[in-house]
């Protein structure tokens, strides 16, 4: 498998319970390498910008002013096949249909505060990494 970069946000539900640490260290127990990181809080027009393939759809609105109420940690992830294996750590969208030991299935609240967003595609994750991340902003190290 190719190695990838994708983008994670720890949603502004995630931040509010205070689990940074133990989604991250879910994401380094799966080879997921942190190689860029920051704290945001989004404008709602930057939350629209970032979600635009959901305009027009019915909770693009509500979506929109979810991820501006609060904190995000923004992620760059970086390793084999990462943008499947971060889709497979979260877990499905919906919580209530997440597997068990995913993430939206031990944090997530409902469809909308699912606690973790991660890249859906190779074009996405592009599009995702550079909208929050300068090149320079990504650091490439070794890990054991
Ligand atoms: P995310 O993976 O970040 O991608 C789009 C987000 O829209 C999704 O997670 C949810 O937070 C939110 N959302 C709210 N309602 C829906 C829905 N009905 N279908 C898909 N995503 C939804």
């Amino acid at each position: 498998m190719a190695n990838e970069r994708t983008l994670a946000i720890i949603k502004p539900d995630a931040m509010e319970k205070g689990i940074i640490g133990d989604i991250v260290q879910r994401m380094e127990e799966h080879n997921l390498k942190v190689i860029g990181g920051k704290m945001l809080k989004l404008t709602k027009e930057r939350a629209e910008g970032f979600y635009a393939v959901h305009k027009g759809k019915p909770f693009f609105n509500d979506l929109a002013k979810f991820m501006s109420s609060g904190p995000c940690f923004v992620l760059c992830l970086e390793g084999e096949g990462a943008i499947i294996r971060w889709r497979e750590v979260m877990g499905a969208t919906n919580p209530e249909e997440a597997a068990e030991g995913t993430l939206r299935a031990d944090f997530g609240t409902d469809i909308q505060c699912n606690a973790v967003h991660g890249s859906d595609s190779a074009e996405t994750a592009r599009f995702e990494v550079s909208y929050f991340f300068e090149p320079h902003e990504l650091v490439q190290y070794e890990w054991m």
